[in-house]
């Protein structure tokens, strides 16, 4: 099987860490999201992955280089940002003509099973063949209306609550046939959402399943700390601890915890449930960290609390802060002593805070 990996996003909505690395190799408890998609096609039995790469592409190439899990990688750069359907035409050579192959949003954390998706889009003849989800809210999607015989009748992006067709979502997984190529113009942006996938729809070629399990993009913070989440409960549930890892006493490490090589936490400090401590980070004494992403090299000192926040590379926090839901530190930010950040506020890199902001809001 062949895959395509969209990789090249911008990541806007995870500004500011998207602006020092790309949204792909953000951590899931501790690991490049695209390491877990790339592990899970290797289990559906991949032997060929496009990484379709724009923004910050030589991070990502450096970063996997040309195999990886008994798997060929190729990198396909874009000089512009091509949207959607636009890198898979720019693919077209190195996906050839001869068999149908899998797209993805890169973006997702999921452990379906593509190999599954391949089998029913063979069965049908479709050209295009859609994983699709149950979703509560419709108007954040691309949302399919079926026919009992699994042929999407009408593909709409993004509608209106009240006007969306079913609560059937685009779960950014598909299978494509050669025969795609023809629908999507060359060198230009191109969206498979809004361009290809209702024209497809109208020519009775576009087929969707709808499955379950774990699923989730991380799009913005929030789905961010929610992938974690849904990683913790689904695979992780004990507490994961590193290598040369200096634990101080009355320290309390909870499930769903996960901390890197040589971290160091010192005395009573809690850490967990659902925090994710990357290496090389030192908490001080009596912190505590819960529900949480902590990049790698972060400094914490003693009696700060940080729940529900998600603090990039090389932050160096104070004594006696604390950082609420929501909030989003830059890497080499520094949070100086006592200042309180309650919810939602954004830190751009190497910011230095000395003052408390109990409001939603970006400190530039
Ligand atoms: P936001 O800016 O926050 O909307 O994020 P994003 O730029 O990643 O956009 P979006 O979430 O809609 O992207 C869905 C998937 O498509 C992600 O895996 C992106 O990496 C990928 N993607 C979006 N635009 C492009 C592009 O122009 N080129 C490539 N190669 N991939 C893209």
């Amino acid at each position: 099987m062949k895959a395509v990996v969209l990789a090249g996003g911008f990541g806007t909505r995870l500004r500011p860490l998207s602006c020092t690395r790309p949204k792909l190799l953000f951590p899931i408890c501790n690991k490049p999201l695209l390491d877990w998609t790339l592990e899970r096609l290797a289990k559906s039995g991949t032997n060929e992955v496009v990484l379709a790469v724009n923004y910050m592409a030589e991070t990502i190439t450096q970063h996997y280089g040309d195999s990886t899990h008994g798997m060929r990688l190729f990198h396909s750069r874009e000089e512009k940002p091509l949207g959607t359907a636009g890198p898979i035409k720019k693919a077209e050579e190195l996906i050839g003509h001869e068999e149908p192959f899998l797209v993805l949003n890169g973006d997702i954390l999921t452990d379906f099973d593509y190999s599954k998706l391949m089998k029913k889009h063979t069965e049908k003849r479709a050209t295009a063949t859609i994983a699709l989800r149950r979703v509560k809210d419709p108007s954040r999607y691309g949302i399919a209306e079926l026919t009992e015989k699994n042929r999407v009748i009408r593909f709409v992006e993004k509608p209106p609550r009240e006007k969306a067709p079913s609560n059937l979502a685009n779960a950014g997984i598909y299978v494509l046939e050669p025969e795609i190529f023809d629908y999507i113009p060359n060198g230009r942006p191109v969206s498979i959402e809004r361009d290809v996938f209702p024209k497809l729809a109208n020519e009775r070629k576009l087929y969707g399943y709808d499955f379950e399990g774990l699923w989730t993009d991380i799009g913005k913070p929030e789905d961010y700390l929610k992938a974690n989440k849904l990683l913790f409960d689904a695979q992780i549930k004990k507490s994961q601890v590193g290598k040369s890892v200096r634990v101080k006493s009355g320290v309390e490490i909870k499930d769903s915890t996960v901390i890197g090589d040589r971290v160091f936490i010192g005395e009573k400090s809690k850490v967990g449930p659902y925090a994710t401590i990357g290496e090389r980070t030192i908490l001080g004494k009596k912190v505590h960290v819960q529900n949480s992403i902590i990049f790698p090299g972060v400094v914490i000192s003693n009696f700060t609390s940080i729940k529900g926040a998600i603090i990039g590379e090389e932050a160096a926090i104070g004594s006696h802060v604390k950082i609420g839901d929501g909030c989003m530190i830059g890497d080499h930010a520094v949070i100086r002593d006592n200042v309180v950040l309650s919810q939602g506020v954004t830190v751009c890199p190497s910011r230095k805070v000395s003052e408390n902001v109990l409001t939603p809001r970006c400190l530039m």
